[in-house]
């Protein structure tokens, strides 16, 4: 059996599966977000090791597989954030997380310093608030008690590994969605590290996701219920983690991903760069290739904001059937998806969530669909990016919590006029971080060969229909000048 764990931003996710890809068991454990300030989101990588042991010893007592019968372990985790542990390999303070907008100053400091033309060239991404390299100057600046403590900077679930196995690493596909990584060469980027005034010595080493990182140490056994000396992989980040779960190894596959963010997600065989830095390009979990990414920073988290925040908690399958008494376009009703500012394509940490064209018809029901029609809205947003950039798109695969409804997904077969398909497994990220360890431990030859025998497409899509297609078309134009003729007010 191999283990896959995935560290998210609500929850973290453990899975034993067996290696034919079958899923033998899950447990699930939430966490909170600490908004300590507006635009501020961390969380203390504490608290994710205690909900990650007790997922580990969940699944493992509720499968009853001897903890020896795990042959490797792998991880999935949410990017981009900042942990700083101390000489002893303690965290300092509680980690910086992703969708935190603290270092706005920061980002735009290190755009002067370095010049948009190298950041584009070496980075590949544009600097935006929540990712390591930004983050980490806030601390310098702000907190210089903390960044005089620091040994090393780790990624999120780099921190679980280290947990496990006493040593500090991280992976190609998450230490390029630092800010502070050579793209092209694979390599850390010190000369930037450097000139940004950042100490090169806090970066870990880094290697292949399928690589090993070390084995389970007897303290980490006693903690966890895992067997002493079982091997451990490098893992990588949830998106590259994602699509592995979703087959995509080869160019012309996308996947469409709805979870807390929305990602638009393919591989591809050479670094490229959208002109003004609007989409990611990362280095993907297959030795030797890259990927490129739309990313939308509230998709799922838009109807659970909507669901939470301003409805009363109704249930998912409530949320379907409301959204389907409604006709497509919402009656007029136009969501805007930016609760907190958005990458792809605006790139701009000052956009907000909008409603627009409300009128005395309007009901809760209106509500949910423009929030789901919105979130697709921006996932078409991606896809047009990547054929600007002549990405080969041949099949689409919907994935995350979105793809559980089936009212959204038609509403994505509608939006983008393709037709969408899903993969046999559910926990992708999950799926793919246990293929890395897989891998690792040479149980598959490599992250493809696991994928052909494991991920399975469903041969039946889900079908756009021309009329609707025809009429989202429209609507687009109205989504896409919606946030251009407002910029401004948001700023
Ligand atoms: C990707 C991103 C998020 C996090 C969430 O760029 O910001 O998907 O990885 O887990």
């Amino acid at each position: 059996y191999l283990m896959g764990i995935d560290l998210g931003t609500s929850s973290v996710k453990t899975v034993i599966m067996d290696e034919n890809g079958s899923i033998k068991g899950t447990a699930q454990q939430s966490y909170e977000m600490m908004i300590e300030k507006s635009g501020y989101a961390e969380q203390d990588p504490n608290f994710w090791w205690e909900a990650v042991v007790r997922t580990i010893k969940q699944v493992l007592n509720e499968t009853g597989i001897h903890s020896k019968k795990i042959n490797g372990i792998g991880f999935s985790g949410q990017m981009h954030g900042l942990v700083m542990i101390d000489q002893n390999l303690l965290p300092i303070r509680p980690a910086i997380i992703w969708s935190d907008q603290r270092s706005r100053k920061e980002a735009a400091e290190i755009y002067s310093i370095i010049g948009r033309e190298t950041v584009k060239k070496i980075v590949m991404n544009s600097i935006f608030t929540g990712f390591q390299l930004p983050s980490l100057l806030w601390i310098k600046k702000n907190e210089p008690f903390v960044y005089e403590k620091i040994n090393k900077v780790l990624l999120p679930k780099d921190y679980i590994r280290l947990k496990l196995t006493g040593e500090c690493g991280t992976d190609f596909t998450d230490a390029s969605a630092t800010l502070a990584f050579d793209i092209q060469n694979r390599k850390w980027a010190f000369d930037l590290i450097k000139k940004v005034g950042l100490n090169p010595d806090f970066y870990p080493e880094v290697h292949e996701s399928i690589d090993i990182a070390g084995q389970v140490t007897v303290k980490a056994a006693e903690e966890t219920g895992l067997a002493p000396g079982t091997p451990v992989v490098y893992g990588g980040g949830d998106q590259s983690m994602q699509s592995i779960g979703n087959g995509i190894v080869k160019p012309g596959q996308v996947s469409l991903t709805i979870g807390t963010g929305g990602q638009t997600f393919s591989i591809i065989p050479e670094p490229i760069c959208e002109t003004e830095m609007r989409t990611h390009t990362f280095c993907h979990a297959v030795p030797g290739t890259w990927s490129i990414m739309g990313a939308n920073l509230a998709a799922g988290l838009s109807l659970s904001w909507l669901n939470k925040k301003i409805l009363s908690n109704l249930s998912y399958a409530e949320i379907n059937e409301l959204a389907k008494q409604v006709t497509p376009g919402s009656e007029g009703l136009l969501f805007l998806p930016y609760l907190s500012g958005e990458r792809t394509p605006h790139m701009d940490d000052s956009a907000r969530g909008t409603f627009l064209g409300l009128t005395l018809n309007h009901s809760k029901a209106h509500l949910i669909r423009s929030v789901m029609e919105g979130v697709v809205f921006a996932l078409k947003d991606s896809v047009e990016m990547f054929h600007s950039l002549n990405i080969k798109m041949d099949t689409f695969i919907a994935s995350g919590g979105g793809a559980r409804s089936d009212i959204w997904l038609n509403i994505q077969a509608n939006i983008l006029n393709k037709e969408i398909y899903k993969v046999n497994q559910l926990e992708q990220a999950c799926t793919g971080a246990a293929i890395t360890a897989g891998v690792g431990i040479g149980k598959y030859d490599s992250i493809q060969s696991a994928c052909e025998t494991i991920i399975r497409i469903n041969p039946e899509p889900v079908r756009p229909d021309p009329a609707v297609a025809g009429f989202y078309n429209e609507m687009y134009e109205l989504y896409k000048s919606a946030y251009v003729q407002n910029k401004q007010l948001f700023h």
